[in-house]
């Protein structure tokens, strides 16, 4: 069903969770250098949220410019990077945010990985995140490739 499809290039990222769930991620409402919201792609065609397949839960950030290591300059758009939120230990959504420094932390073995060089900083997952290649059209985040990378659970 479109519910369980991969995310497809064109999709729109919306909040995941929250009083804005649903609605499209404004590019200017992502604070600078993070945190970062939980999104999942959109349909913008038919507004089917591609919900229903775990593995589509994205974490998308704004990068300060310079902050972030060269080998992910092609995967930014002004700054906004999207990442599978899906941790490659055991599959549980990477949900929490540090901020000295900023990192993305799974809750269920802690996990900590950087946004900022796509790595594994330290706990037992075994792979980064995989990029979601995006694009900004006007205020709003499009899908523009499939996955770099393996998602979920690799052990
Ligand atoms: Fe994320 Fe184990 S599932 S650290």
């Amino acid at each position: 069903t479109p519910e369980n499809a991969p995310p497809q290039v064109g999709d729109i990222l919306v909040y995941a969770i929250g009083a804005k769930m649903n609605q499209p991620i404004q590019v200017a409402d992502l604070p600078e250098a993070g945190p970062f919201q939980l999104a999942f792609p959109m349909d913008p065609k038919t507004s089917v949220v591609r919900n229903k397949q775990l593995n589509n839960t994205l974490l998308v950030l704004k990068l300060l410019p310079g902050s972030y290591d060269p080998k992910l300059v092609a995967h930014v758009a002004e700054g906004v990077v999207c990442y599978s939120a899906i941790c490659t230990h055991l599959g549980c959504t990477v949900s929490e945010w540090e901020s000295k420094p900023q990192m993305m932390r799974c809750p269920c073995h802690g996990s900590v990985f950087n946004p900022r060089d796509d790595t594994v900083v330290s706990g037992p997952a075994p792979l980064p995140l995989a990029i979601l290649p995006i694009r900004l059209e006007g205020s709003q985040i499009v899908v523009a490739g499939e996955f770099l990378g393996p998602v979920g659970a690799q052990v």
